[in-house]
């Protein structure tokens, strides 16, 4: 895959619309495939653990992370969300304040007597849950080093959640460090969330090479579910063309699902909640609502 920006032509093929209903031509360029309706859950537990991953930061991960999460629990998936990053930013995003927190994921990562219960704070979105982490996270990057089956910490502390939810989505820090790679091993599958602007594609090459180094070494099972263009602005000719470039590097590992760029999510950031329940009827929330089917489409058997 090249990374070569800007672009030599322009993509007459994609139109300004964010259309996406089925049949009609969406922005990236495809007809948008009809989406099932997602089954009703009966028996909750045997989760799939995904990875939100980009080591560029402001893409979009914490932002996915909450309301993906929070469109699964909609359609009555049980939800763990992780904060894998020592900025907080997801635990943030919740209402939380961490540096308030008794206890965070690094307590559950580096203290053996600590157990996930004690760690899992409640949502205000019924059926998600929330594991926080605060700025002592960074002191287990180091401290983890020293650990036996270091790059599988994550996995082992998250074993209990896997039998108890259907969905676990872990926010990761921007680096491709030990802990994206705790992560990763932690992990079903990745999803990738991209900045539909110039240069979002730089550095892609290398977390790909990142997570089949994972796959090769350390989680035969890891899969990317797919690339998700956020932030898309489709008045401008150059928020189509970098969708077009997305879907030329990355066919149909794309997500026909494409979020627009709108104030709405700092928004409800700073009312520390999910834009589903925020701002319930909006563009924003229809489409991580659209996403979640999306991805349940992916998953085998979800
Ligand atoms: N679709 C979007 N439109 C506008 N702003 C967005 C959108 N998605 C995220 N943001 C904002 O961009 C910033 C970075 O997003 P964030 O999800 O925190 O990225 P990351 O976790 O990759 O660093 C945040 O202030 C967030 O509110
Ligand atoms: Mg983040």
């Amino acid at each position: 895959m090249t990374d070569h920006l800007p672009f030599e032509t322009a993509s007459p093929a994609v139109g300004p619309s964010v259309a996406t209903e089925a049949g009609t031509m969406g922005p990236t360029g495809r007809p948008m495939p009809v989406l099932p309706e997602p089954k009703p859950v009966t028996h909750h537990g045997g989760a799939r653990v995904v990875a939100m991953c980009n080591q560029k930061g402001g893409v979009g991960k914490t932002t996915t992370t909450i309301n993906l999460g929070a469109a699964l629990a909609e359609l009555g998936r049980t939800v763990l969300l992780v904060d894998f990053d020592p900025q907080g930013s997801l635990s943030v995003g919740l209402g939380l304040n961490p540096h308030e927190l008794d206890l965070s994921i690094y307590n559950l990562l580096m203290q053996s007597d600590v157990t996930l219960d004690e760690v899992v704070v409640e949502t205000g979105v019924e059926g998600m849950d929330l594991l926080p982490s605060n700025i002592d996270l960074s002191a287990a990057e180091v401290q983890l080093v020293q650990e036996v089956a270091r790059e599988q910490t994550l996995a082992r502390v998250l074993r209990p959640a896997v039998e108890r939810y259907d969905v676990i989505l872990i926010d990761c820090q921007p680096s491709l460090g030990l802990l994206t790679v705790n992560a990763l091993t932690a992990a079903d599958s990745v999803i990738v969330p991209l900045e539909c602007e110039y240069f979002a594609l730089r550095g892609v090459a290398l977390l790909k090479t990142t997570i089949d180094k994972v796959a090769e070494r350390l989680n035969p099972r890891l899969v990317i579910d797919g690339v998700l263009g956020t932030m898309y602005d489709g008045r401008t000719l150059h928020g189509r063309e970098v969708m077009e470039r997305l879907v030329q590097a990355w066919g149909d590992t794309v997500f026909h699902t494409v979020i627009r760029r709108t104030v709405k999510f700092s928004d409800s950031t700073v009312a520390g909640e999910p834009i589903t329940t925020y701002a319930s009827r909006s563009t924003g929330a229809e489409s991580y609502r659209q996403l979640a089917k999306e991805v349940l489409a992916r998953w085998p058997g979800a």
